[in-house]
């Protein structure tokens, strides 16, 4: 097993009224795929949201490949971790489908001679292809999400953290992403999975996860 995250009595509040995390320990696998459920507020985005970085403010230890995470930049976290958030729309950095996936390409210097390939791949595979220069405010809420979601693709050989991916997407749409992650499980390519979707995920998951009184423990 190749440990990616470890973390050690970890607490955390947004304000000092209400903790989300306290003295909370958790490890994760590269290669595992693991399901994380919880009620709505207790705590799964804040959690995606710790181990990307972009939480700075908890106490306890958070490691990365066995580094302190406060101290890694988020830029040298992206390059490990790519974090698709529950907001569809705020995983778009650009005007339309294609030039969103180049932002990404470039971004994390993807680029080579076949990344005009690669994004158009990616896009057709969630079938945003015929619309990958129409602008986003023209598109679907499921639309979006599968920009977010083509984008990944070229992410694939990094840890995923998906929270709620599946939102929004039609039932076509939900059986491309299980066939993707079927196929990562092959590879022994892990992630961690936020979801309500227990049945149709089953036989992609290695390890179940629940947020409860301010802890995450196995289901
Ligand atoms: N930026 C913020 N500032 C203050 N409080 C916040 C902030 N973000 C979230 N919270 C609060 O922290 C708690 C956990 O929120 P979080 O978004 O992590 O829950 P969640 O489990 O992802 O919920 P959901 O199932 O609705 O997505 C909630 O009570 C929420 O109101
Ligand atoms: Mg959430």
């Amino acid at each position: 097993m190749k440990l990616l995250y470890k973390i050690e009595g970890l607490s955390f509040s947004y304000s000092s009224d209400k903790e989300i995390f306290q003295n909370t320990f958790l490890k994760l696998d590269f290669e595992t795929i693991t399901l994380l459920s919880g009620k709505n507020g207790s705590g799964k985005t804040t959690l995606c949201r710790l181990l990307s970085g972009l939480e700075k403010k908890f106490q306890g230890c958070i490691l990365l490949e066995n580094k302190n995470l406060s101290k890694i930049p988020v830029n040298i976290i992206a390059n490990k971790v790519v974090y698709l958030k529950q907001e569809s729309l705020a995983n778009v950095v650009a005007a339309n489908p294609d030039e969103d996936l180049a932002i990404w390409q470039h971004k994390f210097r993807l680029n080579n001679n076949t990344f005009e390939k690669r994004r158009a791949n990616a896009l057709e595979y969630f079938n945003i292809y015929n619309f990958k220069d129409k602008p986003i405010w023209e598109l679907s809420s499921g639309q979006i999400k599968r920009i977010g979601l083509s984008a990944l693709l070229l992410n694939d050989e990094k840890y995923w953290i998906l929270d709620e991916p599946f939102g929004s997407l039609d039932d076509k749409s939900v059986e491309l992403l299980l066939h993707i992650l079927d196929t990562r499980k092959k590879r022994m390519k892990g992630c961690l999975l936020i979801t309500h979707q227990f049945q149709e995920c089953k036989s992609i998951t290695d390890r179940c996860l629940q947020i409860e009184n301010k802890n995450i423990i196995e289901k």
